[in-house]
C-alpha cells in the first residue's frame, strides 16, 4: 500500500471507531470511504457490530453488499446517526469540496440527514483557502447549456464533465443529471459562491459542503490528525 493509501486507511479506521451498535450509518463514496466500508463489513462479520448502512452511490452499495453490511434507504430510515465520507479538499474550518467521483447529490442528501458527518482524508487534500480542485455542480440535463453560459459570464471556467469511458458523451450521475466542473484555483468566498449557484434554476446541488462536517480525520505518516483540534 502506498503512503497515501495508508493515510486514507488510518483515517477510515479512526472514524469507524465512532460507530456503535444499532446505528444507521451513511456510507460515503470514493476510495477513502471504501476503506471505511470494508472496515465496517469486517466489524459486522467478525465482531457482531449491528449497524445498518445507507449507501451514497451505486458503487458504495455494491461494495457494502460484498462485505456484508445490512442496508436500508432514506425512505425506511430518514434519520441517519453518522455518515462517514471522503472529500476532495478540506480547509481548516472543515469546509469541503466534494463530488470528484460524481456522487455529490446523494452524498449531500445523506449528510444533511445525519446527526454527525465525519470526513476521512489523506493529508494531501488540505487546502486553506479552499481550492486546488474543481468545484462540481450537478445540473438538470435540460438546463445545462444556459447554466454553462451564465457560469462563463461569471468567469468561473466551467467545463461539462464527460464520461471517462466515452469522452464524447457527457457524464450522467446516479440521479440522471449532468455535472459541470468549475475550474477555479481558489474559492475565496465559498458561502457567497454557494448562494449564487443555488440561485441558478436547474442547479440541483453543488460540491461545496459548508458548515456540515463535525470532524475531519486526516491520515498522516505519523497517525491521524483530527479537526477541530481537541475533538
Ligand atoms: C465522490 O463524489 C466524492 O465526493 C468523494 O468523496 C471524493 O471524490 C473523495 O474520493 P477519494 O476518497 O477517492 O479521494
Amino acid at each position: 500500500m502506498t503512503e497515501v493509501e495508508q493515510q486514507k486507511h488510518k483515517a477510515a479506521i479512526a472514524a469507524v471507531a465512532e460507530l456503535r451498535d444499532g446505528m444507521i450509518v451513511g456510507l460515503g463514496s470514493g476510495s477513502t470511504a471504501a476503506y471505511a466500508i470494508t472496515e465496517i463489513g469486517r466489524l459486522v462479520k467478525d465482531e457482531g457490530l449491528s449497524i445498518t448502512g445507507i449507501p451514497t452511490s451505486r458503487n458504495s452499495e455494491k461494495l457494502a453488499r460484498e462485505v456484508g453490511i445490512p442496508l436500508t434507504d432514506l425512505d425506511q430510515q430518514p434519520h441517519v446517526d453518522i455518515t462517514i465520507d471522503g472529500a476532495d479538499r478540506f480547509d481548516e474550518n472543515r469546509n469541503l469540496i466534494k463530488g470528484g467521483g460524481g456522487a455529490l447529490l446523494r452524498e449531500k442528501i445523506v449528510a444533511a440527514a445525519s446527526d454527525r458527518l465525519l470526513i476521512i482524508t489523506d493529508a494531501q487534500k488540505q487546502a486553506t483557502p479552499l481550492g486546488g480542485f474543481p468545484v462540481p455542480i450537478e445540473v438538470i440535463q435540460f438546463g445545462a447549456a444556459p447554466i454553462m453560459v451564465k457560469l462563463q459570464r461569471w468567469e468561473l471556467n466551467p467545463k461539462l464533465r464527460m464520461r471517462a469511458d466515452a469522452p464524447d458523451k457527457p457524464y450522467v450521475t446516479d440521479e440522471g443529471n449532468h455535472i459541470i466542473d468549475l475550474h477555479v484555483d481558489i474559492v475565496d468566498l465559498p458561502h457567497e459562491l454557494a448562494r449564487r449557484l443555488e440561485a441558478l434554476p436547474g442547479v440541483v446541488e453543488h460540491g461545496l459542503f459548508l458548515d456540515m462536517a463535525e470532524r475531519v480525520y486526516v491520515g498522516t505518516d505519523d497517525g491521524v490528525t483530527v479537526y477541530p483540534p481537541g475533538a
